[in-house]
């Protein structure tokens, strides 16, 4: 499967690669180790990104586990990014040793490039109204059993106003695909919520027409997050009817160009996705440069098609995440709730494998039980101000803190690879 990918077949990777800025080497060279490790030292530019295009070659040395994952590291040092077909690798780490050293390097790369604070944004749900019809999902438009609701701009602009009270510096407003409310209505609420305080609006409301966007961005809207879901263009049309991946990808390179930090991310443990998939969800993230990604694990749902099959694998969430923060080693990930809804102790695995936010759910009460994904969402006991001073205690005993700013991602041109123990984020921004 993996060298489906590398031969171009599923050719997303290949289409989307044309937008990449950064130095292509030419043609496929036999490296090794040891290559790598020497053209990591070599005389590259500062600052200057460059995709090798150097795969390691199977037949010319074994790659041991743990080698693989302490490559990443060098990597960063000579400014060399991951491929696709390393990506493949490292999500086969195998239990164990292997996936533990996965896993701590992932911890020491997200130290080392975006420090130990920890980023909390509140989220609130404002509609799960949905015009699409996601197989996997229980806000899909033919679940007819679910009760709908909309919250009116005055009661959004209440919970925003209570969640800054409470202490949020970023307040997300995430609905269903819902064209009630027009991009005006969307840009008014923006307003309103930047004048109450210096704070970061982020949207998750879906596809829109780009001018639509644009009208958001001049409202101030900060930052807006669209899964891409799953990378393989064929799965993604049988789970989304009537849907593309190619709009999808339009929309999130739409929103990029308008200024938006932009965040994408996708399911793990979807029917019909392997490993070549989620190593090109990893890659595609890279792609697409996203500042945030959300990864969390399938939970099916009994009232969608999808009801009867098993949920996602809950370890191949952390080595998918652990991967991607090795490949975007700047980007803001989130702990999402799906896995916090399969392990009690979600949040604490995620921070611990390349996590470095959370998002405590400030939807007022009334609401919280009908914004059903999927079912038990462990979003239902937050208490309604989302629990950010026990967060604030869980972090402290992990050795990690409440992020001070508003956690925006560094932008490219302030890049640079940090030395291994600087940990020196929140004064850079
Ligand atoms: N399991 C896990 N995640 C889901 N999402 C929707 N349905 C499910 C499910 N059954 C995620 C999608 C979407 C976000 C709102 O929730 O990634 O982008
Ligand atoms: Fe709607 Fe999003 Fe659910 Fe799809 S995943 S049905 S777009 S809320």
């Amino acid at each position: 499967m993996v060298s489906n990918i590398r031969g171009g077949e599923t050719g997303n990777i290949q289409a989307f690669k044309q937008t990449e800025v950064s130095r292509v080497c030419q043609g496929r060279v036999h490296a090794t180790i040891a290559d790598r490790r020497e053209l990591a030292k070599t005389a590259l530019t500062p600052g200057e990104l460059i995709d090798t295009s150097i795969h390691l070659d199977e037949s010319t040395e074994p790659v041991t586990g743990q080698d693989m994952f302490a490559l990443t590291e060098i990597c960063h040092d000579g400014f060399i990014e991951l491929d696709v077909r390393d990506i493949a690798r490292m999500l086969q780490a195998r239990p164990g040793d292997e996936t533990e050293s996965l896993f701590a390097c992932a911890d020491r790369i997200r130290k080392r490039f975006v420090g130990d604070s920890v980023h909390i944004r509140g989220i609130i749900e404002f509609s799960n109204y949905c015009v699409r019809n996601c197989l996997y999902c229980g806000l899909r438009r033919d679940n007819h059993k679910l009760s709908r609701y909309r919250m009116t701009p005055d009661e959004i602009l209440t919970a925003s106003q209570n969640g800054i009270q409470s202490g949020y510096r970023t307040i997300v407003l995430q609905s269903g695909e819902d064209p009630y409310y027009s991009a005006q209505d969307i840009a008014l609420i923006v307003e309103g919520i930047k004048s109450f305080r210096d704070v970061a609006v982020t949207l998750s409301i879906g596809e829109r027409a780009r001018s639509e966007y644009a009208a958001m961005r001049s409202a101030g809207a900060d930052r807006f997050l669209l899964k891409h879901e799953t990378a393989d263009a064929k799965l993604y049309q049988q789970l989304h009817p009537g849907a593309s991946l190619k709009t999808r990808v339009e929309c999130l390179q739409n929103l990029k160009s308008l200024g938006f930090q932009v965040g994408s991310g996708f399911i793990v443990g979807l029917p019909g996705q392997d490993i070549s998939t989620i190593a090109e969800d990893i890659a595609l993230l890279k792609l697409l440069d996203c500042d945030m990604a959300g990864i969390g694990p399938f939970i099916p749902h009994p009232d969608t098609p999808l009801a009867s099959y098993p949920a996602g694998d809950v370890t191949m969430t952390l080595k998918a995440l652990a991967v991607a923060r090795q490949a975007l080693p700047y980007a803001n990930f989130p702990v999402t709730t799906a896995l916090s809804t399969l392990r009690q102790d979600g949040r604490q695995l995620a921070l611990s494998c390349g996590g470095n936010v959370i998002m405590p759910n400030i939807t007022p009460a009334k609401y919280r039980a009908l914004y059903e994904i999927y079912p038990d969402s462990a979003s239902l006991k937050d208490p309604e101000d989302g629990g950010i001073r026990e967060i604030a205690g869980m972090l402290k005993a992990i050795g990690r803190e409440v992020s001070t700013t508003k956690g925006d991602t560094l932008p490219k041109e302030r890049r640079s690879i940090p030395t291994v123990d600087s940990n020196n984020h929140e004064r850079m921004r």
